[in-house]
This record gives C-alpha cells, sequence and structure tokens, in this order.
C-alpha cells in the first residue's frame, strides 16, 4: 500500500473555479466533492498491516487519540440550532457537511484505536470542557473556538503524518487534508459573522482569542506531549508553531488583514476534487 502523494494533501493553487456560487453554496459543493477524495484516500489506509511500533508509543499514540476520537464525535446538534437563525439554507448545508466530515475523522480515529486494541473514551474533562463552553457561546464564538481547536492542532497532525507506522500515517495525511480547509471554512464563517463589527470590537475579539489559543496550546502540549515526541515533535516547537498559525488565521478571521473579500472560499477547486476520484485518476494516485 502506498501513502498519498503529497500533491493531494497540500491546498493547490488552482483558483476555484465555482465562482457562480454565492455565500457559502461553495462550501457546500467543496464538502460534497470532498466525498470523493476521502474514499481514494481512505483506500489507501493499509489497516490490515501490524503495527511494529514500541508498546510505548503505541500507548502514547492511543491515549493520544482517544481524546481526539472524542473530541470529533459529536452531532453539533447545538451549533446546527445557532446556525438556522441565520436563516441561510447553503450555510446550514455547509456547516452539516462540515459536522460530517468531524465524524468521519472521530470514526478513523476510532478504527486507529482498535487496532491498536485500546478503547473508546465515554468522557474525558478536556472534551467536556470545550462542550460547555462551546453550548454558553453564542455563534461566532463557538466558531472561535472550532478555529483554535484546529489550527492548534496542525502541527501535531502533520508531525503524525509522518510517524513510524503507516496506519497512523495515513490517518493523519486524510485528516490533515480536511483539516486546512476547514481552517479556511472557519475564517470565512468568522468574516462574514463580523463584518459589522467595529474594528475595536474585532480588535478585542481576536485579543481574547488569542487567550484561549495560548491556553488550547499548553493544554493540547501538555496532553499529547508523550505522542508528539513519539512522532519527532517537541512540546516547544509544537507550542510555537501552533501559535503561530493560530495568529494568522486569526489576522483573516477578526478582518484585521485589510481585505475587502468576505468568503475564500476552500484551496481546492470542487470540479478537481471530483475529477480526481474518477476509477483511471484513482489507480495512478494509488500506484504513485
Ligand atoms: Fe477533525
Ligand atoms: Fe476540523
Amino acid at each position: 500500500m502506498t501513502d498519498p502523494a503529497p500533491t493531494d494533501l497540500a491546498p493547490t493553487d488552482t483558483a476555484p473555479s465555482d465562482t457562480a456560487a454565492t455565500g457559502f453554496a461553495v462550501w457546500a459543493r467543496y464538502f460534497e466533492a470532498n466525498l470523493s477524495r476521502h474514499e481514494r484516500l481512505d483506500a489507501l489506509i493499509p489497516w490490515s498491516s501490524r503495527s511494529t511500533l514500541p508498546g510505548a508509543t503505541v500507548v502514547a499514540l492511543a491515549r493520544s487519540l482517544q481524546r481526539f476520537e472524542l473530541g470529533e464525535s459529536g452531532e453539533g446538534k447545538n451549533l446546527r440550532a445557532k446556525a438556522r437563525r441565520r436563516h441561510d439554507a447553503e450555510y446550514d448545508a455547509a456547516l452539516t457537511l462540515f459536522i460530517a466530515e468531524e465524524q468521519k475523522h472521530s470514526a478513523l480515529f476510532g478504527r486507529a484505536l482498535t487496532r491498536f486494541g485500546a478503547e473508546r473514551l465515554t468522557s474525558h474533562w478536556s472534551d467536556a470542557a470545550f462542550v460547555v463552553l462551546r453550548r454558553l457561546m453564542g455563534l461566532r464564538t463557538e466558531i472561535t473556538l472550532f478555529l483554535i481547536a484546529e489550527t492548534t492542532a496542525m502541527g501535531y497532525f502533520d508531525a503524525l503524518g509522518r510517524s513510524a507506522d503507516p496506519v497512523i500515517r495515513g490517518v493523519a495525511r486524510r485528516v490533515t487534508t480536511d483539516e486546512i480547509e476547514h481552517v479556511r471554512f472557519q475564517i470565512d464563517q468568522l468574516r462574514v459573522g463580523f463584518e459589522t463589527t467595529p474594528r475595536a470590537g474585532r480588535m478585542l475579539a481576536a485579543l481574547a482569542a488569542s487567550v484561549v489559543a495560548v491556553a488550547a496550546a499548553t493544554v493540547v502540549a501538555v496532553d499529547h506531549g508523550p505522542a508528539m515526541r513519539a512522532c519527532g515533535l517537541g512540546r516547544a516547537l509544537f507550542w510555537r508553531r501552533a501559535l503561530s498559525t493560530f495568529g494568522r488565521a486569526a489576522r483573516s478571521s477578526f478582518l484585521l488583514d485589510g481585505e475587502a473579500e468576505l468568503i475564500h472560499g476552500p484551496s481546492v477547486d470542487s470540479a478537481v476534487l471530483t475529477i480526481r476520484s474518477a476509477p483511471d485518476n484513482t489507480r495512478q494516485v494509488a500506484n504513485e
């Protein structure tokens, strides 16, 4: 079994061709087209291979994956209820498909746990705290928390994608392809959400989000530190990269980058995703 080619995993420079789409329709189309890519990348994960990782590394990775499996398993009922108040059917469709992608990530982590002979968690304090925080807040705050979680975790998934274990590597790279776009999705939602907020309010929101991001990156560094080290990523380096990634995303999210356009859309062309999943192309990628 061959790892997915890097070109499948990184965002392309291709300008999206969905220019006729208005608002969040471009995102609903992307999430629908991405289902084809999921099938192709999931088929490349060698689930039946035996792990040759040392026992301590398996324990560290399993403990870490348990948290992600639990954290991404939510149905998003609360989030979707808040979103419906915007009366934007395109946005509702995109958000529903986004939540489905997160649930698929949870299923992939769960399958990796089963292969390691590890149980799924039914609760964890960090997940419970995250859920309570999200439910207490409005839609923009909840999306901001997603942005924080996804930007801070990105460097860690990147490290997992270089794991010596082919299944962990395959799962991490597969999830990273989605997370790159998820961050862009959260940014677009926040740009629309903060469109009419004065600059001072947006700066205050960015400052509050930065404080939470520092706390989140610290919790992840402590909680997932052993798994990071097993993939060659030190806690301090993870922490610096997490906040750097968050900082770049936050400038755009809170409209502090001077750009006028609100919705940038995904970095990949939905039409290209669909074409690339045609049978002939799938065979070509599998042979790379
Ligand atoms: Fe995810
Ligand atoms: Fe995500």
